[in-house]
Formats: C-alpha cells, structure tokens, sequence
C-alpha cells in the first residue's frame, strides 16, 4: 500500500491518525486479547491510538499523557504533560503497577544535529522504559516508538533486563525513510 493511502484508510475508517494501523499491526502479530485492559498512552496526541483501543476493546481503561493537548477521546483520561513528570499525576502515579499495556509513541523534536539527537532519543527512550517498567503489573506489555541509530542495540538490550521476550517490528504503515522503529516487551 502506498504510505498515503494509510492516511485516507484512516479518514475513511474514522481514525484520528494512520499511526493507528502501525499498532494495530503488532498488536495482531503478537496475537494481544486482553478485552479489559487498564492502558498507558505516553505521546497520545491527537489521540489516535488511544481511539483505537478503545473501539477494539470497549471494556479498557486508558490513561493518556501528551505535551500537545487532545479532542477528548471518550473513555481516555487525559493529562498535559511531559512524560519526565509522570510521577507528579497523582491519579496516575497510584495507579503504579498495575498497568496492562504501556504504549509509547513520542516523538521528539530533533535538532538535526545526528550526534546530538541521537543521545536525546536515547535518553528519552530511557526515560520511556523506566516508565514502563515502574507502572506495569507483573504480566504487562510495552510497546515504544525508537528510531535506527548507534544507540538502538544499547536500549533493546536495556529493555531484555526487564522483559523475558523482546522484538521488534517495522509495520507497513511505518515510511521507511523515517527510520522509526517499534521494540515489544512482554514481562
Ligand atoms: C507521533 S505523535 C503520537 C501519535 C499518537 N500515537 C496517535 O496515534 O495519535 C508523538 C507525540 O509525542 C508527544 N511528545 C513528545 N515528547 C513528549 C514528552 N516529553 N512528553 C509527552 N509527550 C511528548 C508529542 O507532543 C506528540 O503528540
């Protein structure tokens, strides 16, 4: 399918953002059925993920925080801020460890500077997996947004300290030339 096309799927089938076919993507690969999951959405704007969620499992709670505010998505609780403050959402910092599903999307913004920006994502994904790791329940899922670099190896073997099965995938619905790429972990 062309990269465009994904766009105009999305407008058709009503989704915020072709992102959404992206997790839709892993989400079968890894054959994920857990009809009442309790989700953290870290990046959620505009909320595409999110929307999905819960169309596909109505029975879900989502928590979603973003620097960027949101059209609220129904049943997602929503918080402007950035992920290093997290810990400060009182509603979400009680929720610690009992998180089914943590999906992270970020993007951050990049300074074209390749060394630069390479310790910044690195940092951010970091930052991510501590996240995760602290909110998760003892089964629980983490899906993360990265991109190819040096430091891509360093973090997926950061990420194996802490989930017993680790992959990664490039969905279709991912241009090729962004480099971004998609790591799984399941506890
Ligand atoms: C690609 S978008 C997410 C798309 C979303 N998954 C969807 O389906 O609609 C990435 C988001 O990450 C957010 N972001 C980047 N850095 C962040 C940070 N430090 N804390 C919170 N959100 C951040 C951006 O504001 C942006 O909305």
């Amino acid at each position: 399918m062309l990269q465009d096309t994904w766009a105009l799927k999305a407008q058709r089938e009503g989704y915020r953002s072709r992102a959404v076919y992206k997790l839709e993507e892993i989400l079968v690969k890894v054959k994920y059925n857990n009809q009442s999951c309790k989700v953290l959405d870290i990046g959620c704007a505009p909320g595409g993920w999110s929307d999905y969620l819960i169309k596909k499992y109505p029975k879900s709670s989502l928590y979603g925080i973003d620097l960027l505010d949101i059209k609220p998505v129904k049943g997602l609780k929503f918080f402007r801020e950035d992920i290093c403050n997290i810990d400060n959402i009182t509603e979400i910092h009680n929720k610690k460890g009992s998180f089914d599903l943590v999906i992270s999307d970020l993007a951050p913004n990049l300074s074209g500077i390749r060394d630069v920006d390479e310790i910044n994502i690195h940092e951010l994904n970091l930052e991510t997996l501590r996240v995760a790791v602290s909110y998760l329940n003892d089964s629980g899922t983490f899906i993360v947004k990265t991109f190819q670099n040096t430091l891509l190896k360093n973090f997926r073997t950061e990420m194996e300290n802490y989930f017993s099965l680790v992959q990664t995938f490039k969905p279709a619905a991912s241009k090729s030339k962004s480099g971004e790429i998609y790591l799984y972990g399941d506890k």
